[in-house]
């Protein structure tokens, strides 16, 4: 809702900035609050996310792709997993998809299939939530950490060059906040290192870099379908996307106790980890929308910057169709004090990431080694993340942007 002007405007604007002044002149009307000078508050909450509007919106189509799996009588794998894989690889331009349970068991299976375990080093950012840390820990092997770059905060591929030894097996290309990273300077490394490109798409679904999609640059690539990824399920889920038969076999086979066929096992370091058929059922209503919702996320980013860009507050994001407005992440020196501010405001956000990977407690003993993080942990202190979805309505965005115009123009603060 644009900023609507009232009488009680006339108040002086030095009182007006008086808090305890200005709660006593706030106005209800038509269901919305606002200030004395007129600003529109939310009278109710902005949630950071928001899953259970994506439900409702398409409750019809869910709920009969749910009928669809119980009156099956095929709970696990089955014709629902398969087709969503065969329309998940055609969707990233992939050959092969392999559905698992969540986006950490895809990156563990990942490095399985590519034989990466005890005493192989794997590079990756050390800003990205920590889910490639959690992989590498499981699968034995070791997190290298690299630093990232600016616009967007994704791999610098020259710090990821000075971090690269002989026993640097696989580099893993976080596409952070839905902006694909240097993507092609990572794999022209990789291949002349004759190291694996492991591309971690959990926050990129959809995101095209010159014609191709996220995913598809990779030996291999992971997606998480958390309910507030870009393609969410209601649950957890996750896939592996490959080009090759032989790895894919590999895939198929760590996914479901290392077995060839029933019972016969091929492979050591097999797992449980199968797409449930009901979330598969539930991601085939939703892939459809996915390149609508991407639009959508940047129209809401694009709304967002061009309000905030002036408060001096610049968004994290990559150009173009490279970006999916996974998150709606700000720069700002003032980060706790907006984000406790807004807090009051009833306006959900959250950081991502608060703590990078090799300052983790429970890591400390893992053995990691780690560039210099110069720019990622400067971005670790100014990084705030702002609601951003496709059901978020223009409304809601801007009265996120009148709160946060409020909160700077009375504090000087950016
Ligand atoms: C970049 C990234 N990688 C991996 C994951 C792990 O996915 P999941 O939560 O499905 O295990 C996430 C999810 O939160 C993520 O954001």
């Amino acid at each position: 809702m644009p900023k609507q002007l009232f009488s009680v405007t006339l108040i002086s604007r030095a009182t007006a900035q008086n808090t305890d002044v200005c709660q006593g002149f706030m106005r209800k009307l038509e269901g919305a609050f606002y200030d004395c000078r007129g600003y529109y508050l939310p009278a109710m909450k902005i949630q950071f996310h928001n899953p259970g509007r994506t439900y409702q919106a398409h409750r019809r189509e869910i709920d009969a792709a749910v009928a669809r799996v119980l009156s099956s009588g095929r709970y696990i794998l089955g014709a629902e997993v398969e087709q969503f894989e065969s329309e998940f690889a055609q969707y990233t331009g992939t050959k092969h998809a392999v559905g698992v349970a969540s986006g950490t068991d895809a990156l563990v299976v990942a490095l399985r299939a590519l034989e990466i375990g005890i005493g192989d080093e794997v590079v990756m950012a050390a800003n990205a939530g920590g889910y490639a840390t959690t992989a590498c820990v499981l699968v034995g092997a070791t997190p290298v950490y690299a630093d990232v770059i600016e616009p967007d905060f994704t791999l610098d591929p020259q710090s990821v060059e000075r971090m690269t030894t002989e026993k640097t097996k696989a580099i893993i290309a976080t596409h952070l906040y839905g902006s694909m990273c240097d993507v092609v300077g990572l794999q022209e490394l990789t291949r002349r290192n004759e190291i694996s490109l492991i591309e971690d798409c959990a926050q990129s679904h959809g995101a095209t870099l010159s014609g191709k999609r996220a995913g598809s640059f990779g030996d291999v690539a992971t997606f998480s379908f958390y309910p507030t990824k870009n393609l969410g399920a209601l649950g957890d889920g996750g896939m592996v996307v490959c080009q090759g038969q032989g790895l894919a076999d590999e895939l198929f086979s760590l996914r479901q106790y290392g077995w060839s066929s029933k019972y016969t096992v091929k492979t050591a370091g097999g797992m449980n980890t199968r797409l449930d058929p009901i979330q598969a059922a539930i991601l085939r209503t939703r892939l459809p929308h996915l390149d609508d919702n991407n639009a959508r996320r940047r129209q809401l980013a694009d709304l967002y910057a061009q309000r905030l860009s002036p408060l001096g507050l610049e968004m994290v994001r990559a150009e173009g169709e490279a970006f999916v407005g996974h998150l709606c992440v700000v720069r700002s020196d003032a980060r706790d004090s907006l984000k406790h501010k807004l807090t009051e405001s009833k306006i959900g956000t959250d950081i991502h990431y608060p703590i990078l990977d090799p300052d983790q407690p429970g890591w400390a003993n893992i053995g990691w080694r780690s560039d210099d993080l110069p720019v990622s942990r400067l971005a670790t202190k100014r990084i705030l993340s702002l609601p951003m979805y496709p059901e978020l309505t223009i409304d809601e965005v801007n009265a996120v942007c009148d709160a946060i115009e409020l909160i700077v123009s009375e504090d000087a603060i950016a």
